[in-house]
């Protein structure tokens, strides 16, 4: 009997010691314990011993009973805290790390500028109107002094549509809109998009315009230059050399044209100026008497000027971007610079 339990408490202390889990534990108290279990079998089976052996194998029973209880206690206690800490080691929050930064959107460059001259002509007093992209021949041409099979129309590859409808190759069509709503004085910007069957580095068949028209009693040429030196040093720093350059446009005269001193080369002569280190950004001049008649104003008493602005021209220039297109591919790698 003394050796069975012997061999029985070798057994259980083996089976508790290499238990890895609580549950494991619960298992072995089962096994020996339980209702079922061998060491309660033992007890059971003391009919068997002798009488006068009953009381010492009685007390190394309940002994063993109580040892295997205390052994089984300290082992469950010893595997939870393991298991704590284990699960608090897995579970651990590194409050040191950088969180995800979601990436941040921001302001295309075009944008920028559009914003950016927008904001300085208002501060000046204008306002910002729009008008439509798909356009009468009307507006696009015959009103601003462009009769039909007039030669200067070529000067603009339009996108017809049909015979008197097209894809507005300008915004100075707003300035008509407008001025045949509106009595003067008239202090506008109309910024959008417009088309024109052109692409090269310099020219996209879709590139943006910023329209400008004043007219006021006694405005001059003089005002005009004055506006846009302050439009353009504002945009460039007083650093940057700009030209004005005479030039036609049927519905202004005089008319000039301004180039902006090619920031690709400083002047030397590049792909992006073709060699000539100027690069031209806008046209403008004193509004043409036809026009104005056209809209019913008296050209006697009125007289204005208008300009438009290529906003791409103007991104570039001030951002150094030596191709258009890299406007409106939406790489990132390329937009992220700005
Ligand atoms: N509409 C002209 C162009 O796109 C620019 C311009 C606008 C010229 C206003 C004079 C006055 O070429």
């Amino acid at each position: 009997m003394r050796k069975r339990l012997e061999h029985l408490k070798a057994e259980a202390w083996k089976y508790i010691n290499d238990a890895k889990k609580t549950g494991e534990l619960d298992e072995i108290r089962v096994r020996y314990l339980g209702r079922k279990g061998e060491l309660t079998a033992l007890l059971r089976g003391m009919g068997q011993v002798l009488p006068e052996d009953r009381p010492e194998v009685g007390r190394l029973v309940n002994e063993l009973r109580n040892q295997l209880e205390t052994y089984l206690e300290e082992r469950r206690q010893m595997l939870e805290l393991a298991e704590l800490e284990r699960s608090l080691e897995l579970e651990t929050i590194d409050i040191s790390l950088p969180g995800r930064q979601p990436p941040l959107g921001h302001v295309h460059p075009l944008n920028q500028v559009l914003e950016e001259t927008k904001r300085l002509f208002i501060s000046m007093g204008f306002q910002v109107v729009e008008g439509p992209e798909v356009e009468l021949d009307y507006y696009n041409f015959e009103a601003l002094n462009l009769p039909p099979d007039h030669p200067t129309r070529d000067m603009q590859d339009t996108f017809f549509i049909s015979d008197d409808i097209l894809l507005r190759s300008q915004t100075s069509p707003v300035q008509v809109r407008v001025m045949e709503k509106q009595q003067p004085p008239v202090r506008i910007i109309a910024p959008g998009k417009v088309y024109r069957v052109d692409l090269d580095a310099t020219h996209s068949p879709m590139f943006h315009q910023v329209e400008g028209l004043l007219i006021d009693e006694g405005s001059t040429f003089g005002d005009l230059k004055g506006i846009l030196n302050a439009f353009l040093e504002a945009l460039f720093g007083k650093g940057r050399r700009v030209r004005f350059r005479p030039s036609f446009f049927p519905f202004t005269e005089p008319s000039a044209e301004v180039d902006v001193e090619c920031i690709m080369c400083n002047g030397g002569g590049c792909r992006v100026c073709s060699q000539t280190g100027w690069l031209e950004i806008l046209g403008s001049g004193m509004v043409d008497p036809r026009v104005l008649e056209m809209v019913g104003y008296d050209p006697e008493r009125y007289q204005g000027f208008a300009f438009g602005v290529g906003m791409e021209r103007i991104a570039m220039l001030k951002y150094g971007i030596d191709d258009i297109r890299l406007l409106f591919e939406n790489d990132m790698r390329f937009l992220t610079q700005f």
